[in-house]
């Protein structure tokens, strides 16, 4: 589905400018600069200098643009700021959204708070925009960085921990047969599952061989790669329909590990509880945890004490809408509904006061306000963005301060909004 390919399109040029007014060169790094790039954005991330083997691994994601920003002054030939983009299906109620995917932002130590951060983030958007692209999206080190260019949280998860001998299976004994897979074989059950079931997954994005490989631990960089372990689901039918990479580390004894969850993927309710329970049943371990889960997990109602699996909610995928008409007549609404809505964006981008209607079935036909005429619902494009995948009611939001307007038709737009299934972006980018 992805006619557009990031690589191809040009540095925003207000950014540029901005930039260049303060001795800044803001470009698209290319060929043997991918080296410095990945230095650059290892430093901004805390990390140590990569190995050359590091070095020599393939890139994240093969058909993305790199853009550093150079001070002619610096001693030292590393961009002083790094951004990455590419352009990725993402899944959406009733369908999939070409998205504008943003990664690796980040301004060297001696360059911060100077709008830096700021004019790459906004180049990004416009860049974005003017490729015709209606969504933004990133996952974040800090929940308080994005919220100012318009990014919400739009797909949370959960962080599970298990008592794992208190929690106890009680559902009844899954199909699927785990068997254990070397560390190749792991990594690709991972991609293959992932882009197997990914349409399934509200919010979740394609991912890249070089994610499955660190989550299996075959990357460059990877701590005590050895320690990482990978189980497959097998249905009756011999196919592979779940994998789980994980780690297992010893506690106050040997009789209490804990079995760390890297990865879980599956393609069948059955398969998702074959991998739980073989984790959950698994000898010397006291505590599984696993993060990125999505938050309808029905593992709580598989186990004897729900108490015992505990859920900590936080962010994770943001959205940033840049094309109101067309993201919204990208996904499906539920009911019949229509509602005057006017969105504002502080920067610009996609403000404006549409007509949102039902159109057939699940569709929406969303058309420009004719002049004068008065919205029913206004919001920012990040309660908007927040609302989009039907993780959060807007109710909520307008509780918060995000949406005001009519109450009917608030909860009107909210229901239409909420989707059937909960988003999960499955995850890190
Ligand atoms: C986060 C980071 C990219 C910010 O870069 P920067 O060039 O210092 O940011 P800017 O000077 O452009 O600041 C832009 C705005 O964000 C705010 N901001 C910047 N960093 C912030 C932070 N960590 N938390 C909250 N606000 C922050 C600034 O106050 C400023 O606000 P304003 O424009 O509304 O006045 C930089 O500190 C960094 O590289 N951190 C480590 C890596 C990282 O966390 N990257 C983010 C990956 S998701």
């Amino acid at each position: 589905m992805n006619s557009f390919d990031a690589r191809n399109c040009p540095t925003d040029q207000a950014s540029r400018e901005a930039l260049a007014s303060r001795g800044l060169e803001y470009r698209v790094m290319v060929g043997d600069e991918r080296a410095d790039f990945r230095k650059a954005v290892m430093r901004g991330f805390l990390d140590g200098e990569p190995t050359a083997a590091a070095l020599a691994e393939a890139d994240g994601q093969p058909d993305s643009r790199s853009i550093g920003v150079f001070d002619g002054s610096a001693v030292q030939p590393l961009p002083v700021a790094t951004v990455k983009s590419w352009v990725t299906p993402l899944t959406v109620p009733g369908g999939e959204l070409p998205m504008w995917a943003i990664s690796a932002v980040t301004v060297a130590a001696t360059h911060r708070r100077r709008g830096i951060a700021r004019a790459m983030l906004e180049g990004e958007l416009r860049a974005a925009k003017a490729e015709g692209l209606a969504m933004a999206g990133l996952t974040v080190t800090e929940a308080t960085i994005y919220g100012r260019y318009g990014f919400a949280s739009a797909a949370p998860v959960s962080t599970v921990k298990i008592s794992a001998k208190l929690a106890g299976w009680r559902a009844p004994e899954p199909a699927a047969r785990i068997l254990f897979v070397d560390r190749e074989q792991l990594a690709s059950d991972l991609g293959e599952l992932h882009e197997r079931t990914r349409a399934d997954r509200i919010g979740d994005i394609a991912g890249w061989n070089r994610r499955w490989q660190q989550h299996a631990g075959l990357d460059a960089g990877a701590e005590n790669p050895e320690k990482i372990r990978g189980v497959r689901a097998v249905d009756a039918a011999g196919e592979t329909v779940g994998s789980m990479a994980y780690r297992l580390v010893e506690g106050a004894d040997y009789r209490r590990h804990t079995l760390s969850v890297r990865h879980l993927v599956a393609a069948t309710p059955d398969a998702r509880a074959a991998l739980w329970k073989f984790a959950i049943e698994h000898d010397l371990v006291e505590t599984i945890e696993a993060y990125n889960q999505p938050i309808d997990d029905p593992l709580p109602w598989q186990v004897s004490d729900a108490n015992m699996v505990e859920q900590r909610v936080s962010e994770h995928g943001w959205l940033r809408i840049l094309d109101v008409p067309a993201a919204l007549e990208a996904r499906r609404f539920e009911g019949g509904f229509g509602v005057r809505i006017a969105v504002t964006d502080p920067l610009g981008i996609a403000d404006g006061s549409w007509t949102v209607a039902q159109l057939g079935a699940d569709g929406v036909r969303v058309e420009p306000l004719a002049d004068g005429a008065e919205a029913d619902v206004t919001l920012d494009v990040g309660a908007l963005s927040a609302a989009y995948l039907g993780a959060v009611r807007l109710e909520t939001l307008q509780a918060a301060g995000r949406v005001t307007g009519s109450a009917d038709k608030i909860r009107a737009l909210s229901d239409a909004l909420r989707a059937r299934a909960f988003p999960h972006l499955s995850i890190v980018y």
